[in-house]
């Protein structure tokens, strides 16, 4: 953070302020947040971290400390950019200036240490960085579902990436060993502690970028659609997915195309397995939330079919080490990390283990991440200047 101020007194001159704003983990609820279902991620101890101050003038300039790389542009000529990164941000500005606000140019600078395209939402955090700074900056009082929503809409409208608002609401609203159990559909939530001295989440990174995911992220959604208007031509009172059981869905066999068919099932079966997922933390009955995690791999690999063979390499070769209660494929998938519920007495096994498999197979080592669950975007303390 010392580096962030340095470089933006040195560039920009004067005194900015600093927000960070975190990276996620997700439980379970794997592609249900743009299908109205409840997710259940998590704020982590890692970080974007953005400096901004107000400038007098129209220019927008936003510098990326860690690529050391610079995009300038001004506000009443905002446009997209090539590069995709200045997007997350200047799609954010672009969101304000679509609700009317008043702005001003700005000079940003930002750095992180969240893994990029690892699947802990490197691009939400640094989207709700932007608004959550913005939104201090100029006072414009928007509350923390509002920045959420912009921070969403941005991405969605400005990158073109059709997500969801599980990352952004995660970002926005994480909470020291807490999990955020989300429902998608009334953007109410709860916390669900995690508790457990025994146990931790630990991140093994397939180092596969998922170069897949605008494209396909969109086709799900897109399949995913298409079955639900399918069914509720037939079934006249469901209006979204939480309104059809497992059931429901397997009665449109050979009548959906496969695919969608499949795709459909998932999500049907996902939000049942969220539900058993809190009751099971709640009850301290790991074993159980550590099956559903691998359940919910099953789906993500075989229906969904947004898993790859390197993430199925590690989640088979950690479920077969002692100590794991469970493992699947993490965030819109086609690459990055996995999640495994390990006990922490057999963590350092397990990763030994599996980096060695994994260099067998790959030649490399997969990276590793342990993750403390943290509380979400905030005004940085302890900056120095
Ligand atoms: C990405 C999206 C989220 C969510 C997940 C899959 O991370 O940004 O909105 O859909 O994929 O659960």
């Amino acid at each position: 953070m010392e580096k962030l101020v340095t470089s933006y007194a040195g560039k920009y001159q004067g005194q900015p302020l600093v927000v960070k704003s975190p990276g996620r983990i997700n439980l379970l609820g794997e592609h249900l947040d743009y299908n109205s279902g409840t997710v259940l991620p998590a704020a982590i101890d890692r970080y974007i971290y953005l400096a901004i101050g107000a400038r007098q003038d129209d220019v927008i300039n936003v510098y990326a400390l860690d690529f050391n790389d610079e995009v300038s542009t001004s506000l009443s000529g905002l446009k997209a950019a090539w590069k995709l990164w200045p997007n997350y941000v200047l799609g954010v500005i672009q969101e304000f200036k679509n609700l009317g606000k008043q702005l001003s140019g700005m000079n940003i600078v930002i750095s992180g240490d969240i893994p990029l395209a690892g699947g802990m939402s490197s691009s939400a955090a640094l989207g709700c960085a932007a608004a959550f700074a913005i939104n201090e900056l100029f006072e414009l009082n928007f509350t923390r579902v509002e920045l959420a929503r912009i921070a969403q809409k941005s991405e969605n409208d400005f990158v073109g990436v059709k997500c969801g608002i599980m990352d952004q609401y995660a970002s926005l609203f994480g909470k020291e060993n807490r999990f955020i159990k989300l429902n998608c559909d009334t953007l109410q939530h709860e916390y669900v502690p995690f508790e457990s001295d025994e146990l931790e989440f630990v991140l093994f990174d397939s180092g596969v970028k998922h170069h897949l995911i605008s494209s396909e992220y969109n086709v799900r959604r897109q399949e995913c659609q298409q079955g639900l208007d399918a069914i509720k031509a037939k079934l006249p009172q469901v209006t979204k997915f939480t309104d059809l059981s497992e059931k429901d869905v397997v009665q449109f066999k050979g009548q959906l195309p496969e695919k969608v068919y499949n795709r459909c099932l998932y999500v049907v079966q996902e939000i049942k397995r969220v539900e058993l997922a809190c009751s099971a933390l709640i009850g301290g009955d790991f074993e159980r939330l550590g099956a559903l995690m691998s359940l919910t791999h099953e789906g993500l690999k075989d229906l969904y079919e947004v898993s790859c063979a390197e993430c199925d390499f590690l989640v088979n070769t950690v479920e077969k080490s002692e100590g794991v209660l469970g493992a699947r494929m993490m965030g819109a998938g086609f690459g990055g990390c996995i999640i495994c519920l390990v006990k922490k007495s057999s963590a350092e096994a397990v990763i030994a283990h599996t980096k060695a498999a994994y260099k067998q197979q790959y030649g490399k080592e997969p990276k590793v991440y342990h993750t403390a669950i943290s509380d979400g975007s905030a005004i940085a303390e302890g900056v120095i200047v």
